[in-house]
This record gives C-alpha cells, sequence and structure tokens, in this order.
C-alpha cells in the first residue's frame, strides 16, 4: 500500500546517465524496504525536446506532473545549441517557482575516507545544510532592456524580496536547525553594499531568531562567508541564503568536499500543494556526457532526500549509509573523485550496498 509516483524527468547530457542510477537504487531500496515506486519518464526539460517542438516544455506540463508524489530530475542544458537562460527559464526555474518549491535545500558532507582539497580536513569536519531561498531575490524576470542597440542602450534587473518569500525561508532553516539537532543557522547577507534588499534581509533574519532562543545565529557578509567556508568549514551547522547567494554556496561547499558531483539538492514545497523536486546539485556537464563516467552520488543521494520527504526515513537512512559505504572504497569512486569506476559500476555498488 505504500505506493509513490514518480514523475521522472532526466533532462540533458549526465542527467540522461545519472538518473537510471538513482532509479536503481530507488527500486533496491523498494524491495528492501516494502514499498513501490511507480514511475511516468518524461522527455521534456530538454534540448532534444526543445528541438522538436520549439518550446522546453508543454504547455500542459503542470497536469502532466503536478500530480506525482515527487519530481526525479536530472539535469537541463545545452549552452552549445540554446542559451542557458532560455532553456533553464522555461524548464526548471519555471518548476521550482510554479511549484512554489521555495527551499533549496544542499546538505554538504565531506565522506567518509574522501579527500578534501582543504588539508587536514576528514570526516566530520564538513556537515552543514544550506538552505537557499528558491523562488524569488536575485532570480527575478523583473526588468528590462532599452535603447536596444543604440549607445544609450541599457539593462535593469531587479532583485525582489516579499515578506512573506523571506520569511518564509528563514523559518524553514530554523525549524530544520531543530529538526536534524543543529546548533546554528548563520545568515549569508551583503548588507555592506546592496543597501536595501540586504539590510531587508537582516531585519527579517534577526526579527524570524526571536522565536527560536535554543538556536544559535551569526551572519556574514557573501564575500567573507566564503573564505570562511575555506577556511573554518567546522564552524557551520545550518545556512540560509538568497536564491543566488545560496547557489554560489552550494557549488564552494560540495568543491570542499571533494566533487560537486555527489551533492544533491531537494528543491522543497514545506506545504505540501505541489511534488517537490530532488536534483543533484550539478549540471548536465557537457564536458563529459555521453562518456558513461559521469558520478551518479549526487543523483542518488538526492533519491535518499526523496524518501525522506515521502516518508520512508528507514530507507532513506540506508541509502546514505550505503553512499558511505562505496564511496569510502576507492575502487569504487568516480573520475571526478580520482577513481576509475564508471556511472553504472557506481550506481550498482550503491544499489548492492542496500542488499
Ligand atoms: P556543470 O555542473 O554541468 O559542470 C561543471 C563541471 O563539473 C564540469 O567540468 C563537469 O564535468 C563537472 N561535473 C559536474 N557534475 C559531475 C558529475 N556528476 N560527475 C563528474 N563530474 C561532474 O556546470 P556547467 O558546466 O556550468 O553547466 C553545464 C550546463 O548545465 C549549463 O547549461 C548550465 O546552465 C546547466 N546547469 C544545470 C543545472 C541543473 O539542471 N540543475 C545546474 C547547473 C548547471
Ligand atoms: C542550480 C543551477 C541553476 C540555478 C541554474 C542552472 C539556473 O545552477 O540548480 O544550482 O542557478 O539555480
Ligand atoms: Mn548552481
Amino acid at each position: 500500500n505504500r505506493v509513490y509516483r514518480l514523475a521522472v524527468i532526466p533532462g540533458d547530457g549526465i542527467g540522461k546517465e545519472v538518473v537510471p542510477e538513482g532509479l536503481r537504487v530507488l527500486e533496491a531500496a523498494a524491495r528492501r524496504y516494502g514499498f513501490r515506486i511507480e514511475t511516468d519518464q518524461f522527455d521534456f526539460a530538454s534540448y532534444d525536446y526543445y528541438a522538436s517542438h520549439g518550446r522546453m516544455m508543454p504547455e500542459d506540463w503542470k497536469d502532466r506532473i503536478g500530480g506525482h508524489d515527487a519530481v526525479f530530475f536530472g539535469a537541463v542544458g545545452w549552452p552549445d545549441k540554446i542559451p542557458d537562460h532560455v532553456s533553464l527559464w522555461g524548464s526548471l526555474v519555471a518548476m521550482r517557482r510554479e511549484f512554489d518549491q521555495y527551499a533549496n535545500v544542499r546538505p554538504v558532507r565531506l565522506m567518509p575516507g574522501v579527500a578534501s582539497p582543504l588539508a587536514g580536513r576528514k570526516h566530520g569536519d564538513i556537515d552543514y545544510v544550506i538552505v537557499r531561498e528558491n523562488t524569488e531575490g536575485e532570480y527575478s524576470s523583473v526588468g528590462g532592456r532599452m535603447f536596444a542597440g543604440t549607445d544609450r542602450e541599457f539593462v535593469v534587473q531587479e532583485t525582489v524580496m516579499t515578506r512573506i518569500g523571506v520569511d518564509r525561508i528563514m523559518r524553514y532553516a530554523f525549524e530544520l536547525a531543530r529538526k536534524q539537532g543543529r546548533r546554528r543557522v548563520t545568515s549569508a547577507t551583503k548588507s555592506n553594499g546592496i543597501s536595501i534588499s540586504m539590510p531587508y534581509w537582516d531585519e527579517r533574519f534577526r526579527e524570524m531568531a526571536r522565536n527560536y532562543p535554543d538556536i544559535e545565529t551569526d551572519s556574514f557578509h557573501i564575500d567573507i562567508l566564503c573564505a570562511h567556508l575555506v577556511q573554518r568549514p567546522d564552524h557551520f551547522d545550518v545556512i540560509v541564503a538568497s536564491n543566488l547567494f545560496g547557489d554560489i554556496l552550494s557549488d564552494l561547499g560540495p568543491a570542499c568536499t571533494g566533487t560537486i558531483g555527489i551533492a544533491p539538492a531537494g528543491n522543497i514545497d514545506p506545504e505540501r500543494r505541489y511534488p517537490s523536486l530532488f536534483e543533484p546539485v550539478h549540471g548536465s556537464a557537457p564536458d563529459i556526457a555521453g562518456q558513461g563516467i559521469a558520478n551518479p552520488i549526487g543523483q542518488i543521494w538526492a533519491a535518499s532526500m526523496m524518501l525522506e520527504h515521502l516518508g520512508e526515513s528507514e530507507a532513506a537512512t540506508a541509502v546514505e549509509a550505503a553512499i558511505e559505504r562505496v564511496l569510502s572504497e576507492p575502487s569504487l569512486r568516480t573520475c571526478d573523485l580520482g577513481g576509475r569506476a564508471d556511472t553504472a559500476t557506481c550506481g550498482k555498488a550503491v544499489a548492492d550496498a542496500l542488499g
């Protein structure tokens, strides 16, 4: 009776290579923990779909995937063929916004046995969660271009921060800290330079913090925060950040844990009005696509986050443990971690480790 219906969207490039490994692990987890996964595969949100339909997604995409329990997403973007803002705003960004998946949750963890590029860091030293605002902020389509083609040409693009939008991501970050037993929430700001929106962000952070006296808080400007994430990553527990800052931190963080190829993301509608979307942090990696060498762990860890969201906590924990076991074995690592395993070998190993 525990049946989950997933909308599966592989997308472009290595998305098509890592999604099958995520599904392989989900199937193994389902067998082991006694639930069922039903999948509907969709070919939209890809360059191929765009080439034959002239748009990234069908007009009725919301009806097609809105009734599923979750969306399992690979990656999208093929910049040689289609400008990134066209492909991304026509697909992934549209889904995040239309499904009001306002919390983009991106855990960062140094796995046992994996070498960090930061000298002397070991498992346990890097373990934090980036909570990225996912529907507004710097990612707004408010603005435009005027006097195009003339020497008076100019462009404007606004940052939008709504009270509802800022408060709900702050609340989410504090609630997550409580739920995961984490001590501190750090805010990423830039209120010294960005003189209207970021002071507002700070103000709402201080206000929200008053409701959580059990949680420590601090706040850093984004520039020095980047330095701290490199020099003392062990300080951080939960980091709440605007859309753009969260995007940047969530490539920096995983790079400090060896590779962005293992990093997962949950694009979550905490109110569960819409399906949430689970994907790796990385993109379609055109430089390695088609070779079968992409690291599937980001996709598999995203599958684990999805299981947690669906209520299968035991299976979610088991998948994470399986990931740790596989990564601690050098011969099962992909090339981004200095190994020689291919995508399928690594994915199968995680599925097998589930027993
Ligand atoms: P990228 O994440 O695709 O790749 C960056 C680098 O990391 C590349 O050298 C790539 O080979 C490597 N890499 C990424 N994932 C890997 C994995 N799983 N295993 C091994 N190596 C991996 O970023 P990019 O090159 O800036 O973007 C490529 C395309 O993807 C663009 O169209 C971009 O807009 C899009 N993109 C999409 C998403 C998404 O769908 N969520 C995220 C980021 C970028
Ligand atoms: C991510 C990606 C996207 C983002 C791009 C592809 C629009 O970088 O998911 O991190 O900026 O959100
Ligand atoms: Mn990104």
